[in-house]
């Protein structure tokens, strides 16, 4: 494998930037392919077998981009099928809930983590699972906001009906007293400023993208697979941006949460792979 071959960063719609966001502050010099599936979005509510055909695809359409590994920004991606897609490709993958998971057990002094995300996420119990693993003594509080994910991709990122969601979501977690609480989706970070006002300023907030791409490059170092080819790259040239549906609305939100100048997106019918 090429090191100079791009990483491939892929969510079930435009969330996932916030993912990539932390692996190019992490890995400024790689070149990134980013997978959004906006046609198919959201996956938080759809069976564990849908999910896992979804993502078989976009990893069939990701080998077409020769990447030289894999970060599945999806938390229910993640929770549902990292396994399978392990097998799928000869390149390392790497998820965002065992780095997420891996950090709150690290941060939390009470040993009461809550845990918020999709319905598919919080099924799944697998952050659960993770930290019991690390540390059984912890008891995990989890909730599905499903409403979370709509109000974000609206843009209301600071408006005053998702505080009141955030309060109705947040208020039974608040009750249990956790001192640490997982951002388990990629939505989350958008209203991180919101949630941890809801939540209180003695509660930590976990973004598991940040571990995530701490964990890629570990995992680059590890196969040697960091760029070593030092040539400068234009923006076109080290980030390449694909959705399933409607491109002309990606800019927009990805220079919202990249804050740089992005690329247009590319649509392909994912449906074909
Ligand atoms: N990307 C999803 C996640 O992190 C959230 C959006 C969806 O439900 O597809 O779980």
């Amino acid at each position: 494998m090429d090191n100079s071959s791009a990483i491939g960063v892929f969510d079930s719609g435009l969330g996932g930037l916030t993912v990539a966001r932390e692996v190019i502050r992490a890995l400024p010099e790689e070149k990134i392919v980013y997978f959004g599936d906006t046609a198919r979005v959201p996956y938080g509510s759809k069976s564990a077998s849908t999910i896992r055909h979804y993502a078989e695809q976009i990893l069939a359409f990701l080998k077409t981009q020769d990447v030289k590994a894999i970060v599945v920004a999806c938390n229910t991606v993640s929770a549902y099928a990292l396994e399978d897609l392990r097998h799928s490709v000869p390149v390392p993958v790497v998820g965002v809930v065992k780095p997420g998971a891996r950090v709150a057990a690290a941060a939390t002094k009470n040993r009461r983590i809550g845990v918020i995300g999709t319905e598919g996420t919080v099924k799944s119990g697998l952050y659960e699972r993770f930290i019991c693993e690390i540390d059984p003594g912890i008891r995990i509080f989890q909730k599905a906001c499903p409403l979370f994910v709509p109000l974000v991709e609206e843009g209301w990122w600071k408006d005053s009906i998702t505080r009141e969601v955030a309060e109705r979501y947040l208020a039974p977690l608040k009750e249990e007293g956790v001192d640490t609480l997982i951002m388990g989706c990629t939505h989350y970070p958008l209203i991180r400023k919101l949630i941890g006002e809801v939540i209180g300023p003695e509660v930590q907030l976990i973004n598991p993208a940040y571990e995530t791409a701490q964990e890629l490059m570990r995992v680059l170092s590890r196969e040697q697979l960091l760029r070593t080819d030092k040539t400068p790259l234009t923006k076109e040239e080290q980030y390449r941006f694909y959705v399933s549906d409607a491109p002309e609305k990606f800019r927009a939100f990805a220079e919202a949460v990249l804050h740089f100048e992005t690329p247009d997106a590319e649509r392909v019918n994912i449906e074909a792979y």
